[in-house]
């Protein structure tokens, strides 16, 4: 493929794709796109609807991932999947995981326009639900594909106390006769690789483009529910009060605290919620989240034993009764070291700088750990590399770097690489 062939417009397209998936939302005035919804829906079926135009045949499957594929003449030739997520976070910004989706499309109708073959099979899926926002579970589209999908989650309510199976995968698959497992590939030693958003500041920081990632960080997230004694806020005197938000405040400057300082250690509480609340009313009950992310598992341990028994010191002084469930474990994960390398040659003979980052979001391709290889490059992100928020930027021209670097992959791979046992990669 020459360099000029993926020429004309390709980050403007991809931000013009992104502008029209952010019009279905659950939110009049921001961007909130959850698992399930009716936008949600409506955006599956407009992916679908561009795919299949881009000239792929294309599915939703059980769990609303949208999954196209481009055929090589080989039947047996390995899969290449070129993946991210289309659910977003409460009042997002637009390209987080769709701009993943989005830059896939636009390379594969490029290869269908340009007849290119290439030496594996290509697979495109806009995962359905990576951030774990509506079930307090993530990877649920991603888990599905990767076998390790939990029946578990049909027991799950969301936060409208809608239960999961009510709007759920399981419904629409028995009339499909397929089940969440059924689309469990035979991927494995077929590498996988991701183009997603940067969610940080550290491209901006090396004032590059793109960065190639490394490894990703491992996520223990917990829910917390402290319970005390709801009061009068006039009468009961300030030294007879269990107070569950009080406790709760204290639980957040010691997740702070204890993260602070610790290199690719962070803690954040991202939802606190006072059932009930009233201005006039001592707190009786308090929930909240707790997120510890770090590179090295054993970091993250750490900080989460002591935030543990922080808690529980917390709630012995004050009183508080404190229910703590974990909803999720995943370890830090590494990327293929042959598809960084690949990676980093792509970046560099587009003529750019390489940058290796660890990645502290998660990502889909958690889920892949030890089934196949996997990769991913970072776009940088304006506004201070804000993520998860409507700030969030991308430029027309840092997306349109991925054209260079998408070229120099696939030329590549038409002279194919061997690598672990005749497997070949996609750089
Ligand atoms: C998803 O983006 C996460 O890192 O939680
Ligand atoms: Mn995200």
């Amino acid at each position: 493929m020459g360099k000029s062939e993926l020429a004309g417009a390709f980050g403007p397209r991809v931000l013009h794709w992104a502008d029209r998936l952010a019009e279905w939302s659950e939110a009049p005035h921001a961007l909130t796109c959850t698992y399930l919804t009716p936008p949600h829906r409506r955006v599956a079926a407009e992916l679908a609807r561009w795919i299949t135009a881009a000239g792929m045949a294309t599915e939703i499957d059980a769990v609303g991932n949208v999954v196209a594929r481009l055929c090589a003449t080989d039947p047996n030739a390995k899969t290449v999947i070129l993946a991210s997520h289309y659910d977003t976070v409460i009042n997002a910004g637009k390209y987080d995981g769709r701009l993943g989706v989005l830059v896939a499309l636009v390379v594969a109708e490029h290869l269908r326009k340009s007849c290119h073959t290439l030496p594996f099979h290509l697979e495109i899926i806009a995962f359905s639900e990576e951030e774990g926002v509506r079930f307090s579970a993530p990877y649920i589209g991603s888990s599905a594909v990767a076998g390790r999908f939990d029946q578990k989650l049909f027991e799950r309510r969301d936060c409208r106390w809608t239960a999961s199976r009510r709007c759920d995968a399981r419904r629409r698959t028995r009339s499909r006769r397929d089940s969440p497992h059924s689309h469990a590939r035979a991927i494995a030693c077929a590498p996988i690789s991701k183009f997603t958003s940067s969610k940080g500041p550290v491209l901006l920081k090396h004032a590059v483009p793109v960065g190639v990632v490394t490894s990703i960080a491992g996520d223990v997230r917990y829910l917390v529910t402290l319970t005390g004694a709801a009061g009068h806020a006039g009468t009961v005197p300030m030294t007879m009060r269990r107070d569950a938000a009080a406790a709760a405040a204290e639980i957040i400057l010691y997740v702070e605290r204890r993260c602070a300082g610790t290199p690719t250690l962070v803690g954040t509480v991202g939802k606190l919620n006072v059932p009930d609340g009233a201005i006039n009313v001592i707190p009786g009950r308090c929930d909240l989240s707790v997120d510890i992310r770090s590179g090295d598992d054993a970091t993250r341990d750490a900080a989460i034993a002591d935030i543990l028994a922080e808690i529980g010191q917390i709630s012995l002084r004050r009183q508080v009764t404190v229910d703590i469930k974990e909803t999720m474990r995943m370890p830090a994960v590494p990327c293929s070291p042959a598809i960084v390398d690949g990676l980093a040659t792509a970046v560099e003979r587009a003529g750019l700088p390489v940058v290796r980052l660890a990645s502290g979001a998660g990502h889909d391709a958690v889920m892949f750990d030890r089934l196949t290889d996997i990769g991913m490059l970072f776009v940088r992100c304006g506004n201070d590399g804000v993520s998860h928020s409507p700030l969030e930027t991308v430029t027309a021209d840092d997306v349109d770097v991925l054209r260079p670097a998408c070229c120099s992959m696939f030329s590549f791979t038409s002279t194919p690489t061997p690598v672990n046992d005749g497997i070949h990669f996609c750089t």
